[in-house]
C-alpha cells in the first residue's frame, strides 16, 4: 500500500529506502490523541458548514474513538509506509469507513494539522512542567520551619561570605522556580492560537469556519496570516528556552548538593533512596540523582541548539525539515519532567548535617562585613571601616580564632570606637540576627518570606 499522500501524479511507488528516511510515526505516534481530537474538532465544523451530514459525522466521530482506542491499547498496527501518525489516522479512517473517511481531509493540510496538534501536546505538557515546579517550590517550602535554627554559610566566588538562615536557601530556589513559572504561562499563553484552517500555507476556497475550531480545541484565536502560520515553530523554540532555564536552575541545585553532600562539605544527608553505590568501593554513597540531574541539563540545552538551527534557514513557509523538531523538544520535555519529579523527594528527605555545620560555622569570618556595618553605624565612613576590620581579621587570623575571641584590649588597639557592645553582632549567630533590609538574611525577613509563599503556594 502507498501513502495516501501520493496522489494520481505519482506512477511510480516509493523507495523503501525513501520510507525509512522519512518516516515520522515511530515519534509523532505520542500525538495520537491531539490528532484525533482535533480531527473531531474539524470534521463538526465541516458539518456545521455542510461539508459533511449528521450521519457522516457520527459515522466519522464513533470510527476516530475507535481508533484512539486501538492506539491507547498499543494494538494499532504501525507501518512506516504510512510515514506518520497523521497518514495512520486517516488511512485506518478511510479502510473503515470508505468515502466517508476520504471526507476528512476536506480544507485541511497535514501541515496546520501537525501545527494544531504539537500546540496541542506542548499545552498539556507546560501545564504538567507547571505542576511540577510546583511540587518543587512545595518541597523546598517544607523544609523551612523545620531548618529555621540552622545557620549556613552563604557563598561568593565559592569562598565564605555570610552567614544565612538555611531557609533563605530553600526560599531563593523557590523564587527561581517561580519566575520559570511565569514563564511557562507566558509561552502557554502566545502559542495559544489556532492553526487548524490554514491547510497547506495559503488558506482555503471552502467555506470553514475557523473561530469554531479554535473554540472548540480550547484556543484563544484562529492565527491571523496562513503563511507565516504554516512555519511557525516559535512556540517549540520558547518551550525548549524555558525548559533549559529550569534545566539550568536544576543543574545549578544539584551541583551544590552534591559539594554540600561531599565529606569536605558535609552539610547534608541525602535519602538513601535517590542514592547509589559502587561495585568495587563498599563504603560509597553517591549522588548519582543528581549528577544525572546535572547532566541531563545538557541534554536539554543542546535541544534548544538543536531546535534554533533547524528552523533558521527556512524561507516560508512549511518545510520538510520541521518534521526534524518533534525528538528534541519531546526529549525537552520528557527529561525536565523526570527530572523535576525526582528533585521533589530528594529535597523533601535529606537531612542538614547540623553539628557538622555548626562545627566550623566560626571558620571563614562570616560575621566581618556585619562589624563593618556595626562600625559605619557608629559613624565611621564605610572605606575606613572596611580597611580596619580587614586589619582585625588579618589580626585573628594570624592567632587562628575567630572574630568573637579577640579581646576588645585588641579590637581597640585598631579602632578606638569600638566598646563592648561590639560582641552583640559578633559570631555567625549574632551576625544573622542583625539582617534588617528587606529580602535579608535575618530571622524577621526570611519569617516573613516564608509566610508569604506559605499563603501563596497551599
Ligand atoms: N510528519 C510531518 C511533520 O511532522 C507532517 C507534515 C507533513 N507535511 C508535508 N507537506 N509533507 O512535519
Amino acid at each position: 500500500m502507498d501513502s495516501p499522500s501520493r496522489s494520481g501524479v505519482f506512477q511510480a511507488q516509493t523507495d523503501k529506502r525513501l520510507e525509512a528516511f522519512a518516516e515520522s510515526i515511530s515519534f509523532d505516534r505520542r500525538l495520537y490523541r491531539q490528532d484525533i481530537r482535533g480531527s473531531i474538532a474539524h470534521a463538526e465544523m465541516l458539518t456545521a458548514r455542510g461539508m459533511l451530514s449528521g450521519e457522516e459525522f457520527a459515522l466519522i466521530e464513533a470510527t476516530l474513538k475507535e481508533i484512539e482506542a486501538e492506539l491507547d491499547a498499543e494494538t494499532f498496527p504501525i507501518s512506516f509506509e504510512l510515514e506518520d501518525i497523521h497518514m495512520h489516522v486517516e488511512q485506518a479512517l478511510i479502510d473503515r469507513i470508505g468515502d466517508t473517511g476520504r471526507k476528512l481531509h476536506t480544507a485541511r493540510s497535514r501541515n496546520d494539522q501537525v501545527s494544531t496538534d504539537v500546540r496541542l501536546w506542548v499545552r498539556e505538557s507546560l501545564e504538567e512542567v507547571d505542576a511540577k515546579l510546583l511540587d518543587l517550590q512545595r518541597a523546598f517550602l517544607s523544609r523551612c520551619d523545620q531548618d529555621f535554627d540552622v545557620v549556613l554559610p552563604a557563598y561568593t566566588h565559592l569562598q565564605r561570605a555570610q552567614p544565612v538562615l538555611a531557609p533563605h536557601y530553600w526560599l531563593a530556589y523557590i523564587e527561581k522556580f517561580q519566575r520559570d513559572r511565569t514563564r511557562v504561562a507566558d509561552c502557554r499563553k502566545r502559542l495559544n492560537e489556532c492553526p487548524l484552517g490554514v491547510a497547506a500555507v495559503a488558506g482555503t476556497t471552502l467555506p470553514i469556519d475557523r473561530q469554531q475550531t479554535s473554540q472548540s480545541l480550547g484556543f484563544d484565536r484562529p492565527t491571523a496570516n496562513s503563511l507565516d502560520t504554516s512555519s511557525d515553530r516559535d512556540f517549540m523554540l520558547e518551550s525548549a528556552f524555558v525548559l533549559s532555564v529550569i534545566a539550568s536552575h536544576l543543574s545549578g541545585w544539584a551541583e551544590e548538593w552534591i559539594l554540600w553532600s561531599t565529606v569536605e562539605f558535609d552539610f547534608i544527608k541525602m535519602p538513601q533512596a535517590f542514592c547509589t553505590g559502587s561495585s568495587i568501593m563498599p563504603q560509597k554513597v553517591n549522588p548519582d540523582t543528581l549528577e544525572l540531574t546535572r547532566g541531563k541539563a545538557a541534554r536539554v540545552m543542546g535541544n534548544l541548539q538543536t531546535l534554533m538551527l533547524l528552523v533558521k534557514n527556512l524561507p516560508l513557509a512549511y518545510n520538510r525539515d520541521l518534521q526534524e523538531d518533534k525528538p528534541p523538544l519531546f526529549d525537552s520535555f520528557d527529561t525536565v519532567i523526570a527530572s523535576l519529579s525526582l528533585a521533589a523527594p530528594i529535597v523533601e528527605g535529606s537531612m542538614l548535617r547540623r553539628e557538622s555545620i555548626e562545627s566550623r560555622l566560626e571558620k571563614g569570618y562570616l560575621d566581618a562585613t556585619t562589624l563593618m556595618e556595626w562600625m559605619i553605624r557608629k559613624g565611621m565612613p564605610q572605606r575606613r571601616a572596611h580597611h580596619l576590620v580587614g586589619a582585625i581579621v588579618g589580626e585573628a587570623m594570624g592567632r587562628d580564632v575567630p572574630l568573637s575571641d579577640l579581646t576588645l584590649d585588641v579590637m581597640q588597639s585598631h579602632a578606638a570606637e569600638i566598646d563592648e557592645s561590639v560582641y552583640k553582632v559578633l559570631g555567625s549567630q549574632n551576625a544573622v540576627a542583625a539582617f534588617v533590609s528587606y529580602g535579608s538574611a535575618g530571622p524577621d525577613q526570611v519569617r516573613s518570606q516564608i509566610d508569604r509563599w506559605k499563603k501563596r503556594l497551599q
